[in-house]
């Protein structure tokens, strides 16, 4: 497999398709949103700070829907407009949304950003989470979002910075160092630093670095970590060496004691890169808090 490959194959295709289209990809977003729940109120609780009562909120790129069911619980007064490429995707967007008894609330739109940005609600609040580093052309398209955005409106952006981490022993952080290193190698979810990006647009931008550790530990994230490492598995199949490939093969069984579905010591780390640019027509001023 080539890295272009392993790419591939860690993005499920969707640079192929320009969409994601893979429902065990699907699920994996969402046992991410269940697993994180906890982080991502922290991100809107950040967010409310510069956004306090946002009425028109666009979620670009929402993939199933996670990060619109953790706006609408933090903005109990707004409407969200879903935008993304992928049919797929927004089908799941509503259908979590009628699940909430949100679908009063949430409208999701078909869009390629990439081609142009739709004709829609003006936006107090456009929030793109794992989605830039995706798009043919971010600046052009956070140009689009500052023209868009109501006077005073803001972007939040976020990325994940490196792969969760979900082992603790040594073999297992060796492991995970490794597969980070061959993955940041064959360019999964690069992204460079968006504040130059955003402050080249206009937007007045402050950054944010989120830990994440999750505790106490929900049954869901047994199944978050088989999923994420078993995508890893089939993706580094012929890139790590057969110790590590045999680490991961008991990581991933439906049983053993090295399961991810019962070894005592598993954690959910990482951490994630947020910016927030408010749309300025004067001078960009920014800082960092990382
Ligand atoms: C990794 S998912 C992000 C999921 C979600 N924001 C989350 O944090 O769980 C990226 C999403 O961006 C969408 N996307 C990629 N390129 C796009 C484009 N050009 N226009 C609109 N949506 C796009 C994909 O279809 C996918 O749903």
């Amino acid at each position: 497999m080539t890295a272009n490959h392993a790419h591939a194959h860690a993005h499920a295709h969707d640079h192929q398709h320009g969409v994601f289209d893979d429902a065990a990809l699907a699920d994996m977003i969402d046992l991410d949103g269940e697993v994180l729940a906890g982080y991502l109120d922290e991100v809107t609780a950040w967010t409310a700070g510069f956004a306090p009562q946002p009425g028109t909120i666009v979620d670009l790129g929402p993939g199933t829907g996670t990060g619109t069911a953790a706006l609408a619980r933090r903005f109990p007064d707004a409407s969200i407009v879903a935008l993304d490429a992928s049919e797929p995707m927004l089908d799941r967007v509503r259908a979590k949304a009628r699940e909430l008894g949100l679908d009063g609330r949430v409208r999701a739109e078909l869009a390629d950003v990439d081609a142009r940005w739709p004709d829609t609600a003006t936006p107090d609040l456009v929030w793109t989470v794992s989605t830039l580093h995706h798009l043919a052309d971010p600046e052009r398209v956070l140009r689009d979002v500052h023209a868009a955005l109501a006077p005073d409106g803001v972007v939040v952006a976020v990325e994940m910075d490196d792969q969760p981490r979900f082992l603790t022993d040594d073999g297992g952080t060796g492991l995970e160092d490794r597969a980070r290193a061959v993955m940041a190698d064959a360019g999964w979810n690069a992204h460079p630093d968006y504040q130059p990006l955003l402050e080249r647009v206009g937007f007045e931008v402050t950054r944010r670095r989120f830990t994440i550790d999750v505790a106490p530990l929900p049954d869901s994230a047994r199944r978050y970590a088989l999923a994420f490492l078993g995508r890893l598995r089939v993706a580094l199949s012929d890139r790590l060496g057969p110790d590590d490939l045999a680490l991961l093969d008991r990581l991933v069984a439906a049983d053993g004691p090295e399961s991810v579905l019962v070894r005592d010591d598993l954690a959910v780390r990482g951490t994630r890169t947020a910016w927030v640019g408010r749309r300025t027509s004067g001078r960009a001023q920014s800082r960092a808090t990382s």
